[in-house]
């Protein structure tokens, strides 16, 4: 269904998102993909699936559709993203080095802490906006690990150079896309090896189902990868698989309205009264701002992280106090989210009134108006 295989021009993403995974149906004219919810096969099946911990035909057509946007060899789906960080992170050599961003998701960072106090393999935690700290800590890694848009800052590493320092150190380069998608950026046209997605935010795209993809560059990778998933028994759940489709139907339309929404949002906050700073990708004052504007071609994503003028009570205060803002933890889904970052053992290092805000699909001045009203009943704007 992607098109360019036979000399036929490539269809556009946006067209790939909603027909990628294409199926075969059986004869009913079914217009959506099949849920198949079958734990074992029957040995003389043509496709020769056996058991539902290594075969599933839902996740196939997933993880097919997901290896056509990122312009993969190939996909594999695990139980969560957590489970795909994991099985990742279960190619590093024991005993090798590991480099990644300092604001990597927290749920990382604390696993890769975790593996090399037991022993597993060596953690050097950088700022991988900085060339020379990542040429550096280049030398002998095993395996380069960046995020498209760090957590919770929006920080935004060059990949391109990434991939160039990972290969002359011979490390493999994974990025985790989870917060910018196929849609913003395709790391592995970059050089990547490996990309990364928690689908239970973007993908997913409705905070329903918890799911993860691995997209590979080359058919090692992927073998590796699903053996993992198999032997560890990391597999998502066939419904998890069939929602994480049907959300990624709509993921174009939903970035463009979320996108354009958290645009509008950042501009509207950077300099409102009590908003000491407000850190996004596409306004002009942030550090990478040129380098997302190439990276992500001229979108910005939809996550925006503010930092009011409040210590944390007061800060808590504001995030209860919207009213189509939920205060909840999580990003990418239709519903608009906030939450003071400092609350989590992992960011408790970052200013107490950092308040990340993931932009839905509502009214862009409804939420504009709901922040407004929170920081008159905490007393930033009267
Ligand atoms: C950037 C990023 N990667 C990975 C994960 C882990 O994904 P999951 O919650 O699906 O295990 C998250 C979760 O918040 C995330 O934000």
């Amino acid at each position: 269904m992607s098109g360019g295989s036979s000399g036929e021009p490539r269809l556009g993403i946006a067209t790939r998102v909603v027909h990628g995974a294409g199926f075969e149906d059986l004869g009913s004219g079914a217009v959506v993909p099949p849920l198949v919810v079958s734990a074992t096969f029957d040995h003389s099946n043509p496709g020769r699936m056996v058991y539902g911990r290594e075969h599933n035909p839902t996740w196939t057509l997933l993880e097919r559709a997901i290896a056509d946007l990122e312009d993969g060899h190939g996909a594999v789906a695990f139980g969560s993203g957590m489970a795909g960080v994991a099985a990742v992170l279960a190619l590093v050599p024991k005993g090798a080095k590991v480099v990644a961003a300092r604001d990597s998701y927290t749920g990382t960072r604390e696993l890769l802490l975790q593996m090399e106090s037991a022993g597993r393999f060596e953690v050097d935690l950088i700022d991988t906006t900085d060339q020379d700290a990542l040429g550096r800590a280049a030398a002998g890694a095993a395996m380069i690990w960046l995020e498209t848009l760090g957590n919770p800052l929006l920080s935004v590493p060059d990949l391109a150079r990434g991939a160039l320092v990972s290969r002359q150190a011979g490390a493999l380069l994974v990025v985790d896309n989870t917060f910018a998608t196929p849609i913003l950026c395709r790391p592995l046209t970059l050089g990547a090896d490996l990309v990364v997605h928690s689908a239970s935010k973007y993908i997913g795209g409705h905070d329903d189902l918890i799911l993860g993809v691995v997209a590979a560059r080359d058919g090692d990778l992927l073998r590796r990868l699903t053996d993992h998933r198999t032997s560890h028994g990391a597999c998502p759940g066939q419904l998890e698989a069939w929602l994480a489709l049907r959300g990624l139907r709509t993921l174009d339309v939903r970035l463009a309205r979320q996108t354009a929404s958290a645009q509008f949002l950042a501009a509207a906050l950077a300099g409102a009264p009590g908003v000491l700073r407000v850190h996004y990708p596409g306004l002009s004052e942030h550090p990478q701002h040129g380098l997302a504007q190439s990276q992500f071609q001229g979108r910005f994503g939809a996550m925006i992280s503010i930092e009011l003028d409040l210590a944390a009570e007061l800060a808590e205060r504001f995030c209860a106090a919207t009213r189509i803002w939920t205060n909840a933890t999580s990003l990418g889904s239709v519903e608009s989210l906030l939450e003071r970052r400092a609350r989590w053992p992992g960011d408790a290092h970052l200013p107490a009134g950092l308040v990340r805000l993931s932009v839905g699909v509502e009214d862009p001045d409804d939420l504009l108006s709901d922040l407004r009203q929170a920081l008159v009943s905490v007393g930033l704007v009267v």
